[in-house]
């Protein structure tokens, strides 16, 4: 009788330290000696092991990840069955048992699924923050394997992705998408329609190649060129246009001798400056 009066304040302590919510289940045998990583920045995030529901947490537990792991519970020296590493596809099985929803339906299709890339590599399930999750710090996450895209930022014309203005997911979508690239948008040109949104049209008189994809003509990350042009003008138009009337006169410097500084090297979108199309009557050669 006497002990149990010291016990139930004991208990009552318990209680509020939020304890019993914390030792439920096969998670109590990690908690003896991971306390402070249940505790840490997944506490603060829906993995967390709160089964408070006013918490907001699903009550993932330490074992619905890492396995049940009993060779590392008998034994620490021995690694749990689970343990996750960027780059690598270990344990993603485990994320798809709960996570089958819409936001991953193109998963098992996606370029990053085929190269192992799992979902470790991009999320961080024990910090308090997602950094990929984030505006401002998703560029490294993804830059990181991306380095290509790393040094885009660095060129001329860029998009600006570093600080996040444009983010990387503002055109692919994470996990895999139905179009090339899985970009955000059903084509390419939809994709770029959500912020450039003018260049959609229907003008009366339209450029064919506008309609059809903007990469005919510009670079999605980065261009030395100006405006993310794949190519410098009058090369730009001359891809497709070097059977057209004037322009092979006109930049023909054997026949002005190059010295014609008015029409050699003059760019085409000089004259021709609506060139994603126009509704005036001059705009059926692009030129108002
Ligand atoms: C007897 C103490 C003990 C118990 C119980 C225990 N662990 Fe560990 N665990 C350790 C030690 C020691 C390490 C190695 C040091 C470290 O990385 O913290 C470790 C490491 C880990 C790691 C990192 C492994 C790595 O190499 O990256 C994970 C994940 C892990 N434990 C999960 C669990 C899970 C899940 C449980 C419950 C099923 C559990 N542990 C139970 C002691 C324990
Ligand atoms: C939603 C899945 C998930 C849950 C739940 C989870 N982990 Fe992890 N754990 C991971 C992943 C993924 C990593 C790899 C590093 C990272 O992404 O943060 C990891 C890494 C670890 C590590 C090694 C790195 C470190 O941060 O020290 C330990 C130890 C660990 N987990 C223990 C636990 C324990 C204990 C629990 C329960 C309180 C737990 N984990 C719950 C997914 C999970
Ligand atoms: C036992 C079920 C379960 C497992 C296993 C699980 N999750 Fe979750 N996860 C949830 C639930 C429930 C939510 C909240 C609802 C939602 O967003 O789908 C969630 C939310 C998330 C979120 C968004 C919220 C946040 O905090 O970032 C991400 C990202 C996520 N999980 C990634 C993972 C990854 C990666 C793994 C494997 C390492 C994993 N999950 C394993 C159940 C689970
Ligand atoms: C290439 C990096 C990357 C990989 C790999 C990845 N994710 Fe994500 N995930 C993201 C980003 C970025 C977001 C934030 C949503 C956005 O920006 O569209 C996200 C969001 C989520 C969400 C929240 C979705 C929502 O809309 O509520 C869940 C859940 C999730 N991921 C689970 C997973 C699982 C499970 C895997 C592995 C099968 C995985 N992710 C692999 C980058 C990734
Ligand atoms: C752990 C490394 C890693 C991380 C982190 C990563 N990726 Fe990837 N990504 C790859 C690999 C490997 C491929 C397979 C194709 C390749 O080798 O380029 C790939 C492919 C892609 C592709 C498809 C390329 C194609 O040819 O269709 C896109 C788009 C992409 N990643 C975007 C992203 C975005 C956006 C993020 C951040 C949210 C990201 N990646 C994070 C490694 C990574
Ligand atoms: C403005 C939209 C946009 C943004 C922002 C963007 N991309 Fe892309 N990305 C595209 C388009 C469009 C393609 C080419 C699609 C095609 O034609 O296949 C592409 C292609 C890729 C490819 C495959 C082609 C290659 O060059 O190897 C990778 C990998 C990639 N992007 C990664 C990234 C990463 C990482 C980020 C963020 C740093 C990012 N992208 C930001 C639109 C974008
Ligand atoms: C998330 C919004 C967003 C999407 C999607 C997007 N852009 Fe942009 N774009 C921007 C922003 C912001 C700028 C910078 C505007 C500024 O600096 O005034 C920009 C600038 C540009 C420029 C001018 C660059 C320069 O150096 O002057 C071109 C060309 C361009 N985008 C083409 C595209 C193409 C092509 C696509 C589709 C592959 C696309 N954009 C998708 C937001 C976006
Ligand atoms: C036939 C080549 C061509 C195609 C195709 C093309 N563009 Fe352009 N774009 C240009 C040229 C040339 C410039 C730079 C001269 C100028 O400012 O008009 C430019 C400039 C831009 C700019 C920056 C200046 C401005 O007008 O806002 C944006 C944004 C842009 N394009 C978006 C797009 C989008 C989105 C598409 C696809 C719907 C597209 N472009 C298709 C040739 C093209
Ligand atoms: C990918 C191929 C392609 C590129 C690159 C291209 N065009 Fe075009 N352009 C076309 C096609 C196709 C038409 C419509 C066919 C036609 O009427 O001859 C067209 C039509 C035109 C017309 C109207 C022709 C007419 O007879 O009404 C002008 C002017 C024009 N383009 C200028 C340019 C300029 C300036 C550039 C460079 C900024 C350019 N184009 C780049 C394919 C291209
Ligand atoms: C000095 C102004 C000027 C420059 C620079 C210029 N154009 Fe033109 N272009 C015109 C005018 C004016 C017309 C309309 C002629 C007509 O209506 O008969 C035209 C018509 C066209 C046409 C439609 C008729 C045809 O010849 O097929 C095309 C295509 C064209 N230009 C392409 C180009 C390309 C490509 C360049 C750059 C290599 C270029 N133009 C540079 C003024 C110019």
């Amino acid at each position: 009788m006497k002990t149990l009066r010291y016990l139930i304040p004991l208990f009552g302590l318990y209680l509020l330290l939020g304890e019993p919510a914390l030792a439920q289940g096969p998670d109590a045998s990690c908690l003896g000696c991971h306390r402070a990583v249940a505790q840490g920045g997944i506490s603060h995030r829906v993995h967390g092991l709160g089964a408070d529901p006013q918490s907001g947490q699903a009550g993932v537990g330490c074992t619905d990840c890492h396995g049940a792991s009993q060779a590392h519970l008998t034994n620490p020296g021995q690694p749990p069955d689970i343990r996750f590493a960027r780059g690598q596809s270990d344990g993603e099985e485990k994320c798809l048992t709960c996570h089958t929803g819409e936001a991953i339906s193109h998963w098992a299709f996606s370029e990053h699924s085929a190269a192992q890339v799992g979902c470790a590599s991009c999320h961080a399930i024990h910090s308090a923050i997602d950094p990929v999750q984030e505006r401002q710090s998703q560029f490294e996450v993804c830059t990181d394997c991306h380095q290509r895209e790393k040094m885009a930022v660095m060129k001329f014309s860029h998009h600006p992705m570093a600080d996040g203005q444009v983010q990387c997911t503002d055109c692919h979508a994470p996990h895999g998408g139905n179009s090339l690239s899985g970009l955000t948008g059903p084509t390419l040109n939809d994709t770029c329609y959500q912020c450039h949104a003018e260049k959609r049209g229907p003008f009366l008189f339209e450029h064919e190649p506008v309609q059809d994809d903007c990469s005919h003509c510009h670079l999605p990350h980065a261009s030395v060129n100006d405006s993310l042009l794949k190519a410098r003008e009058p090369f730009l138009c001359q891809q497709c246009h070097i059977a057209s009337r004037h322009p092979g006169r006109l930049y023909d410097s054997n026949q002005l001798g190059g010295r014609d500084i008015n029409i050699v090297g003059q760019s085409c979108t000089n004259c021709h400056s609506q060139v994603h199309g126009g509704n005036q009557p001059a705009s059926s050669t692009f030129r108002r």
